[in-house]
């Protein structure tokens, strides 16, 4: 059994702190270093209080709490799912083995990397969705980028927990360089690229918690299939925090394109810019955008270092345990994306190394659903338009087709059609400015900005008209 939550404890948690003197005064002491971060790089828009989800345990019932909240007194707390004290490793050269309570010596450095790249991603986030509090088109809106952001904090508690508890002063260290790097920085950037990329407006925030949080959630899937018990643990309470992250994004698209959908019916038009909203083929760049720089985050189509992941048993691959096959994968081949003689086409390649395409694709499935729900909105409003996921090789910088030019339609282009053209697919200055010009806060209850329709439902069952924020 995990033990009840300790609410009088200063910082939250479901891990017997009280019970290791030593890490309790390391994360006492890294706490406001956070707070300080929290206060220089996390939300600008001054408020009294939030109604925001705190986790306050991790059973079925009451780890999600809701109530008026003074952001900077959100209770980020560390919080793993419940010990299951069978579990074994299911993949891997270990599988069969009991999973590991404690890191092995020699996957110390694997494992420390790979913690360190999947917490740098999480205040990266909140760090580039800073500003969009001033332009948020309600309240409700409002409310749902700072869930967002506070969760975003305490994933990245989690991962500093981890640090904090197993990897000793290193680990402690690359603790404090979490909150050093800055997402964008000339000097100490984000270590992954999508990571350092503006979120300029609420349609590129949208855009980024489907596609850029989408990638997080399939991370934290084959770090909660991990040998390393409390890693896997703590993933395994992440994704459900991160559930929400998606529905902003998923329901936030739906609300941009029924909005557009509506004017271009009623101005019987293809354009619906000019009336206030946003158009469909500045919809459909962003998305473009968002989706291609969100594929590079899984690497290239093969990695050795994956597969030695693998092997270890460290990161297993998206649902380990429903795949019907060895788990070891050493004698499987995979078809992975490749330039061949300059041409996009399809290689075969051990299974182990090509375990980045297999991420990927089930990614690239999951977006598809996006798209699906999107052109029915469309459908039933009557029009013809559709939207659609770019091809693979489009606007790629890593991988395979770095080093070409690619439409979205999957057609090889030189560099001239490709500057000529890329203006058509990705989302121009005129675009960005269009777009930023309609993003006029409305902080008003019950309102809701022009280019955007209202959600269908509220939070935890209250209207959308709900004092969400109170701001300061
Ligand atoms: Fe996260
Ligand atoms: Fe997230």
């Amino acid at each position: 059994m995990t033990a009840a939550p300790d609410y009088s404890e200063k910082i939250p948690n479901n891990v017997e702190l009280r019970d290791d003197r030593r890490l309790q005064r390391a994360l006492e002491s890294w706490q406001p270093n956070f707070l300080n971060w929290w206060e220089s790089m996390g939300p600008t828009l001054p408020t009294q209080d939030v109604y925001l989800r705190t986790a306050i345990n991790v059973g079925r019932e009451g780890w999600a709490h809701f109530g008026h909240v003074p952001m900077k007194d959100y209770r980020w707390g560390i919080f793993l799912a419940e010990r299951n004290q069978q579990r074994q490793i299911a993949f891997g050269q270990h599988k069969g083995d009991p999973a590991w309570q404690k890191v092995p010596g020699e996957y110390r450095a694997d494992l420390q990397r790979l913690i360190v790249i999947q917490g740098d991603t999480e205040p990266a986030s909140v760090e580039q969705q800073r500003n969009l509090g001033a332009t948020a088109p309600s309240l409700y809106d409002l409310r749902n980028l700072f869930q967002v952001n506070v969760e975003e904090g305490r994933h990245l508690w989690a991962m500093v927990y981890l640090l904090h508890a197993y990897f000793g002063r290193e680990g402690r260290e690359e603790a404090e360089e979490l909150l050093h790097r800055n997402s964008g920085s000339e000097e100490s950037p984000r270590i992954l690229g999508a990571f350092n990329e503006e979120t300029p407006d609420w349609l590129s925030f949208y855009m980024f918690t489907y596609f850029t949080d989408r990638d997080g959630k399939y991370q934290l899937g084959t770090l909660k299939e991990s040998a390393f018990d409390p890693l896997s643990r703590t993933c395994e309470f992440m994704l459900k925090e991160e559930a929400h992250h998606m529905m902003v994004g998923t329901t936030g698209i739906d609300r941009v394109v029924e909005r557009t959908a509506q004017l271009m019916v009623e101005h019987e038009t293809d354009d619906a810019g000019p009336y206030g909203a946003i158009g469909l083929d500045v919809i459909q760049k962003y998305l473009n955008f968002h989706y291609s720089v969100s594929l590079d985050l899984f690497g290239g189509e093969t990695s050795t270092n994956v597969a030695n992941y693998y092997t270890a048993g460290i990161k297993g691959r998206w649902l380990e345990e429903r795949r019907k096959d060895d788990h070891l994968l050493t004698d499987d081949a995979f078809m992975v994306d490749a330039l061949i003689d300059g041409q996009i086409g399809q290689t075969e390649v051990a299974a182990l190394v090509g375990l980045n395409t297999d991420l990927r694709r089930e990614y690239i499935s999951d977006c598809e659903s996006g798209v699906t729900r999107w052109n029915r909105i469309l459908d039933r409003a009557g029009l013809p338009q559709r939207l659609k996921l770019p091809h693979v090789a489009f606007n790629r910088k890593v991988g395979a087709f770095a080093s070409v030019e690619v439409s979205p339609d999957g057609e090889l282009l030189t560099e001239r059609e490709w500057a000529d053209q890329n203006g058509r697919w990705l989302p121009t200055d005129v675009d960005k400015t269009h777009v930023r010009s309609l993003m006029q806060p409305v902080h008003e209850r019950g309102k809701i900005a022009a280019w955007i329709a209202p959600p269908r439902n509220g939070i935890n069952g209250q209207p959308f008209d709900y004092d969400y924020v109170h701001l300061a």
